[in-house]
C-alpha cells in the first residue's frame, strides 16, 4: 500500500497477560512479523511485563509501548509510574488518555496534555487517544467533542513535538463491541481531526501527524480501513491478544 505517512500499528494488551503469556505472544509476533519493514509495529504489554518483553524483542522490528504514565517525573504519587521508569526498559511509545482511562480514572484533557508534555520531555512518543461516545455522535456533538479533546489533550505541545505525537481516533462505541466505524466514517473523522490539527498548529505539521484508527480492528477490516488516505495505522485491542490475528492485521495492511 502506498501511503503518505508510514503506517503505525500498535497492540494494546490492556490488563491481560502474565509475564509468561506476554513472552509467548511477543515471541510468536517476532517470528510472524520478522520481515515487515513497511509498518512501525508497537506492542503495549502491561507494566509488569515490560522488562521481559523489552529483552525479548531487543533484536527485532517490534517496538515497545506502555499503556499509561504519570504527568509527574518523580515523587509522592503512590502507585504511579513515570516516564523515566519506562525509559529504563527501552519503551518508545506510551498510550495516553485511552477512553477507558478517561472513563474509569476520570482523566481529563488537561491531565492528558500534561502527560504528553512529560512523555516528550523523556523522548517518549505519546499515542494520544480521542473519541466520541454513541450518545455524543447521535446528538450531533461529535465534531465539537473531538475538537475539544484534540485541542485540550495536545495543548502546549510544540510543532516539533506534535509531529512526533500519534493521535488515535477511537470512537468509544466501537471499542470492544465488534462495531467498527465504516471506512467512510473513519476517513471523514480522520480528515476532520487533521483539520483541527492544522488550525491548532499549522498545515505542514498536520500533514505529518499519524492518526490511528481504533475500535474493533480485525484482520478482515484492516485493509479497507488502512486504505483510507487519512488513516495512518491502528490501535488494536482484542485482536492484538493473539499473534495470528495481530500479525494478519499488519500483513493485510501493506
Ligand atoms: P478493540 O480495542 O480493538 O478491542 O476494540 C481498541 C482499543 O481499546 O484500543
Amino acid at each position: 500500500m502506498n501511503k503518505e505517512r508510514k503506517l503505525i500499528i500498535a497492540g494494546n494488551w490492556k490488563m491481560n497477560k502474565t509475564v509468561a503469556e506476554s513472552l509467548a505472544l511477543a515471541g510468536n509476533l517476532k517470528l510472524e512479523l520478522a520481515n515487515i519493514r513497511e509498518v512501525d509495529i508497537v506492542v503495549c504489554p502491561p507494566f509488569t511485563a515490560l522488562e521481559s518483553v523489552s529483552k525479548a524483542i531487543l533484536d527485532s522490528n517490534l517496538r515497545l509501548g506502555a499503556q499509561n504514565m504519570s504527568e509527574n517525573n518523580f515523587g509522592a504519587f503512590t502507585g504511579e509510574i513515570c516516564a523515566g521508569m519506562l525509559k529504563e526498559f527501552s519503551v518508545r511509545y506510551v498510550i495516553l488518555g485511552h477512553s477507558e482511562r478517561r472513563q474509569y480514572q476520570k482523566e481529563t484533557d488537561k491531565m492528558i496534555s500534561q502527560k504528553a508534555k512529560a512523555a516528550h520531555g523523556a523522548s517518549l512518543k505519546p499515542i494520544v487517544c480521542v473519541g466520541e461516545t454513541l450518545a455524543e455522535r447521535e446528538a450531533g456533538q461529535m465534531e465539537k467533542v473531538l475538537e475539544t479533546q484534540v485541542r485540550g489533550s495536545l495543548a502546549g505541545l510544540t510543532r516539533e513535538q506534535m509531529v512526533e505525537t500519534i493521535v488515535a481516533y477511537e470512537p468509544v462505541w466501537a471499542i470492544g463491541t465488534g462495531k467498527t466505524a465504516t471506512t467512510q466514517q473513519a476517513q471523514d473523522t480522520h480528515a476532520f481531526i487533521r483539520g483541527v490539527l492544522a488550525k491548532t498548529f499549522d498545515e505542514a505539521t498536520a500533514k505529518k501527524v499519524r492518526i490511528q484508527y481504533g475500535g474493533s480492528v480485525k484482520p478482515n477490516n484492516a485493509r479497507e480501513l488502512m486504505g483510507q488516505p487519512d488513516v495512518d495505522g491502528a490501535l488494536v485491542g482484542g485482536a492484538a491478544l493473539e499473534a495470528r490475528s495481530f500479525a494478519d492485521i499488519i500483513k493485510n495492511s501493506i
